[in-house]
């Protein structure tokens, strides 16, 4: 892999729910020349923890990376149990029922919720926890080590909807609809928090020329992406009235790394709500005022992000596929 001279790469800690975009932004943190991928954790979501933890293993063993950990985390949410997934977006194993060969690896044993923590004294100050699935751990984490704030350099999540429509309710997005509980917290914490929301993470896509560059590149991760894209495709046809799909996961590990970064973000006061009325789940930032501009509250260290300097989806594909293509010359 290529790492740029006298760059510093960004030790990022990955929690997802291993799910067909979560599989293109693990690819992306794992082929990332500005990243340094310490750990990535598991939630159920998409697909239980146990099995978002075999496809991060898999995926990552394709990529030629089985130096990165996998750790799996909570199974079940802060307050109700795991539902049992959404195989009509992601398939039955999440991964858009492709099967990706095993690795010969095995998942860490432990709990990610521990190894999160031990990450932040190993990386204390410069540790960035990416999260794009529903923020049980990183809960669970701040309840287990109150200080963990203190220790960590960034929390980017992608998650809410926040002058847009809900994809699950009216108002709720999926990552905060499964633990309301769990984003209230982490977002109460006391650290800096970039939220990317579906506002612009809708906004950025795939297409089907995209996932033909991906199905004949020589690489089995770019193919198995191609293939897990077909499935994801069919569930957005009534969205976009075209075979594509949102970047959701993809665009909040791009921000994290830089590659596409927010030129709107106001850092507005944000909070959940966790009732059981239709308003469950709803990401509330308070926009008010930012009509005529983007205008940050004082001492508030949470910036939503309403819009981006570039598309990711070029940048996307050229990252996971120009390392995969080393990977290639390398192997032959
Ligand atoms: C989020 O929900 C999940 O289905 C996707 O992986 C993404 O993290 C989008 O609402
Ligand atoms: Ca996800």
């Amino acid at each position: 892999m290529t790492t740029e001279q006298n760059t510093p790469r960004i030790p990022v800690f990955l929690d997802c729910d291993t799910g067909i975009d979560d599989s293109l932004a693990l690819s992306y943190l794992a082929t990332s020349p500005q990243v340094h991928l310490v750990g990535v954790g598991t939630v159920s979501g998409n697909t239980s923890a146990e099995q978002a933890a075999s496809n991060s293993l898999n995926l990552l063993a394709m990529l030629g990376r089985e130096d990165v950990p996998v750790i799996q985390g909570s199974r079940d949410h802060l307050t109700h149990a795991f539902d049992g997934g959404v195989p009509e977006i992601h398939g039955y194993n999440g991964v858009g029922d492709v099967e990706l060969p095993t690795a010969s690896g095995s998942v860490t044993v432990g709990n990610a919720v521990d190894a999160l923590i031990e990450l932040s004294h190993q990386y204390a100050g410069e540790l960035h926890i990416v999260t794009v699935g529903p923020l049980t751990n990183i809960a669970l984490a701040l309840r287990q080590d109150p200080t963990l704030p203190s220790r960590v350099r960034h929390l980017t999540t992608m998650g809410g909807a926040a002058l847009v429509p809900g994809n699950v309710t009216a108002v709720a997005e999926a990552n905060i609809w499964n633990d309301p509980e769990a984003a209230a917290e982490a977002f109460a914490a006391d650290w800096d928090v970039t939220i990317v929301p579906l506002d612009v993470t809708l906004e950025n896509t795939l297409d089907e020329d995209d996932r033909h560059r991906l199905l004949a590149s020589e690489s089995p991760a770019a193919q198995a992406l191609g293939k897990m894209l077909d499935h994801y495709f069919d569930f957005y046809l009534s969205l976009y009235g075209k075979r594509s799909c949102a970047l959701h996961d993809p665009l909040a590990a791009a921000i994290a790394d830089r590659g596409v970064n927010p030129t709107v973000a106001p850092r507005v006061p944000v909070t959940v709500d966790t009732t059981d009325g239709p308003g469950r789940g709803q990401l509330i930032a308070d926009l008010r005022g930012q009509r005529l501009g983007s205008v940050d509250h004082d001492g508030v260290r949470t910036r939503v992000v309403l819009a981006t300097d570039r598309p990711l989806g070029p940048h996307l594909l050229n990252t996971i596929m120009s390392s995969t293509a080393h990977l290639q010359e390398s192997a032959a």
